[in-house]
């Protein structure tokens, strides 16, 4: 393994060759360490997490899709594992099926988790076929609505809230970003849009833009959690399916908060670094954890950067 000692700009060392194996890259020579042992790839001017090579990318763009696929995006802590979950449910009939797990179910292309995919691999796989990508409008997935003719879906959430799950994402652990630094930096990173997947706003707003596409549907978070049953008729509607209310029944139960985080299906513990995944599941637990500062700054931030976009959050 290649013990190459990177300087921080923070001064600390980081050893990015201890994290080759985690991330399954071989090339880690273009990985950057920011403040607090903080690591990213730089693609297109976008910070990305290390386990998104130039290869991935490639591939996650060169991709064939079909009309019944489906491609759920999000900025990170958006409940997109939430909304997989609908997704695989709607595509099955809400079963949800003995011994396998929701990742396993999934394509995330530009990522090595669970393991790689191959253009190969997923190409002799029968649609529909999910695939899950994290990137703004113009780096997505098959080159996004205009180019590929699956179906896109877009969920997004009230940015005070993304920051405080992201920083609990991130904080202590030893893969991805293997950020360690406090809340009051990591703020700072995530308003100057110097976090991995780049500036929030200008992601939301990417996709956002694009929202009157044929093949794409814009969700909200704060929707799924107060009109659970509303959102997720629309969402079914969108990929033409229509369900009974029995399987809408068993949808919702599936994929409650409390049974994600328990159910071997979706709680992710075959992935250790992701112990503590289901952290709260709510609208307004930044709170907890923003200054009355802290909040105004961002709200002064929030109506600059939406002032005329006709988006909005709800924060509470
Ligand atoms: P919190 O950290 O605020 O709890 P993503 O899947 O895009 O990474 O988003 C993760 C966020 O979605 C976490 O937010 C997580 O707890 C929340 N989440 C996961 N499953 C959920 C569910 N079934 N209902 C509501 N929120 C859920």
């Amino acid at each position: 393994m290649n013990q190459k000692e990177t300087q921080t700009a923070s001064g600390g060392v980081a050893r990015i060759g201890e994290y080759r194996d985690e991330l399954h890259a071989e090339n880690l020579d273009d990985i950057q360490v920011g403040e607090y042992g903080y690591k990213y790839r730089t693609i297109e001017g976008v910070m990305l997490p290390p386990y998104v090579t130039p290869d991935r990318y490639a591939v996650s763009r060169s991709v064939e899709t079909r009309p019944n696929d489906v491609c759920y995006c999000s900025f990170p802590k958006s409940g997109s594992t939430w909304l997989s979950n609908v997704l695989y449910l709607i595509l099955h009939n809400g079963e949800v099926p003995e011994g396998k797990t929701l990742r396993s179910c999934l394509h995330w292309m530009e990522s090595s988790w669970p393991y790689p995919r191959s253009r190969e691999e997923v190409g002799a796989l029968p649609s529909p076929r999910i695939f899950k990508s994290h990137m703004p409008y113009r780096m997505a997935l098959a080159g996004g609505p205009e180019q590929s003719p699956c179906k896109y879906i877009y969920i997004a959430r009230n940015p005070k809230d993304v920051c405080v799950s992201y920083f609990h994402f991130e904080s202590g652990k030893a893969w991805s970003g293997g950020y360690s630094g406090p809340w009051e930096h990591w703020l700072k990173l995530f308003m100057e849009g110097r976090v991995q997947r780049g500036d929030w706003f200008e992601h939301v707003l990417s996709w956002w833009g694009h929202r009157d596409a044929g093949n794409l549907l814009f969700l909200k978070y704060e929707d799924m959690k107060r009109d659970f049953d509303g959102q997720l008729r629309r969402i079914a509607s969108y990929l033409g399916y229509d369900l009974s209310e029995e399987v809408i029944d068993r949808i919702k139960s599936a994929t409650s908060f409390s049974r994600m985080k328990t159910e071997q299906f979706s709680n992710h513990r075959e992935i250790p670094q992701l112990e503590g995944f289901f952290r709260k599941g709510e609208i307004g637990s930044w709170k907890d954890q923003f200054t009355v500062a802290q909040s105004e700054a961002f709200d002064r931030l929030y109506r600059e950067r939406m002032a005329g976009t006709g988006l909005d959050f709800e924060f509470e």
